[in-house]
């Protein structure tokens, strides 16, 4: 055997420090080895510069069935913690012209345009959400987390896929069961077969009694004669847009509504026009990136990445897309600081290259219209504890918090 780096770090699973990791594992080259749960050895990316030519470059590929020998030869199995994110088979998980073929049956749905005319949709639900809010007594402390970040975008993606009523309690537990990186093999088995069954159960509703909605577009291409998609892409490609439409823009609004109030100044620079909601979406993304690591890449060849480090074809590669942002080589200037006048706010929060995120138009405009509407509303809210002391959850997949206790004043008249 040929001599390798002796250094491993092992992933904290919990992700009690996420931002203090991916910088620790910076100062370890273009890549480091680390280990994934269940013991599986992967090089972790945190440099801006090597994430964004790797995420470019065609000799990585997505699809374990053909390029993780570990997954082919059953070494690493259905019973993997973090097996729900390798075992499906959508456009995530596929590269070449699966990719294209699978990416191009939902991506029309999400350009610009399309989320554009969402907005009023958005806007709706936010209402809703916030009339809510406004029978809490002044100055109560409510969990914005489960009153707003959390059910914006799980009701929105849930109305788009149009997931009746009594199967959402469901879709979303099986949903968030995917987070919990840490699970005993026999659990990670159950929410592998949870979420197929939460899926399938969706499909035949809709194939039953079809409806205005995605699942229904789905279904229809693929029970049309000479299809584009087999079942197992089918439901594969349910789990993924709901899954991702779900767990990433809740994320996205918890920080940003937690950083705004903890940086008054930066909110004061929004209200007299000297910065935009858009500017604090950008920022938040830049400096608390709502994903941190989605598994998982593989060397379909050999990669040299230079200092000394060779990507072996069919090693494992995991991206820390929190970590660009963040990153000094990037942004030499306070990388670390909320500031909504920087002029650069580059991130790869929404990944880079083939795979770059098919919901990023959609998660910022969700955003921007739950912090306009929210601050409009509550002008007086403050954070009812420290940033510094709000709780992560445990995961190392998902860069979130596990509720945003906040009081809320509501605006006069
Ligand atoms: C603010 C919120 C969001 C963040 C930070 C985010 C982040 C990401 C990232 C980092 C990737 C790249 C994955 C990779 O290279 O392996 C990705 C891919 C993806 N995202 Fe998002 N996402 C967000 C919202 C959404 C929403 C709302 C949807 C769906 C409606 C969505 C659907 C997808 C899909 C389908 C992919 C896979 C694209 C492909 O493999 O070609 N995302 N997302």
């Amino acid at each position: 055997m040929e001599p390798r780096c002796p250094y491993t770090h092992t992933l904290d699973t919990l992700g009690t420090d996420l931002h203090g990791e991916a910088a620790h594992l910076r100062t370890h080259g273009p890549a480091a080895r680390v280990e994934l749960p269940g013991r599986v050895p992967a090089w972790s990316v945190t440099r801006a510069d090597v994430a964004r030519s790797l995420l470019a470059d065609p000799r990585l590929a997505k699809n374990a069935r053909r390029h993780w020998p570990d997954w082919i030869e059953g070494r690493v199995g259905p019973d993997w913690p973090l097996a729900s994110w390798v075992a499906v088979e959508s456009m995530f998980t596929s590269d070449g012209a699966d990719h294209h073929r699978l990416r191009t049956l939902t991506a029309p749905s999400f350009g610009p345009r399309r989320v554009e005319a969402l907005r009023p949709r958005v806007r709706a639900i936010v209402t809703a959400l916030l009339d809510g809010l406004r029978a809490t007594a002044p100055g109560e402390t409510v969990d914005l987390h489960t009153r707003l970040s959390y059910p914006l975008p799980t009701t929105l993606i849930c109305d788009l896929f149009g997931v009746p009523e009594e199967q959402r309690p469901e879709v979303r537990r099986v949903v968030d069961g995917v987070l919990a990186t840490d699970a005993t093999p026999e659990h990670a088995k159950g929410v592998l077969d949870d979420l197929f069954a939460a899926m399938a159960r969706l499909a035949a509703t809709k194939r039953a009694e079809p409806g205005d909605d995605m699942t229904s577009e789905l279904l229809a291409t693929r029970d049309a004669e000479g299809s584009r998609l087999s079942e197992h892409e089918l439901i594969s490609t349910l789990i993924l847009m709901i899954g991702a439409g779900s767990e990433t823009a809740v994320n996205l609004i918890d920080h940003a509504v937690a950083l705004l109030l903890s940086h008054p100044r930066q909110l004061a620079l929004i209200r007299s026009g000297g910065a935009t909601w858009r500017d604090a979406v950008e920022e938040t993304l830049r400096l608390e990136a709502p994903v941190m690591h989605l598994p998982l890449y593989f060397a379909a060849e050999d990669i040299d990445l230079g200092e000394s480090v060779v990507i072996r074809a069919g090693e494992p590669v995991i991206f820390d897309f929190g970590a660009p942002g963040r990153d000094p080589g990037l942004h030499p200037d306070r990388p670390e600081e909320f500031d909504l006048t920087r002029p650069d706010k580059t991130h790869l929060a929404f990944g880079h290259g083939r795979h770059y995120c098919l919901g990023a138009a959609l998660g910022t405009m969700e955003a921007e219209e739950a912090l306009s509407a929210l601050f409009d509303a509550f002008p007086g809210a403050e954070l009812a504890v420290r940033r510094d002391e709000l709780l992560p959850q445990e995961s190392f997949i998902v860069n979130a918090l596990r509720s945003l206790p906040v009081r809320l004043v509501p605006a006069a008249g």
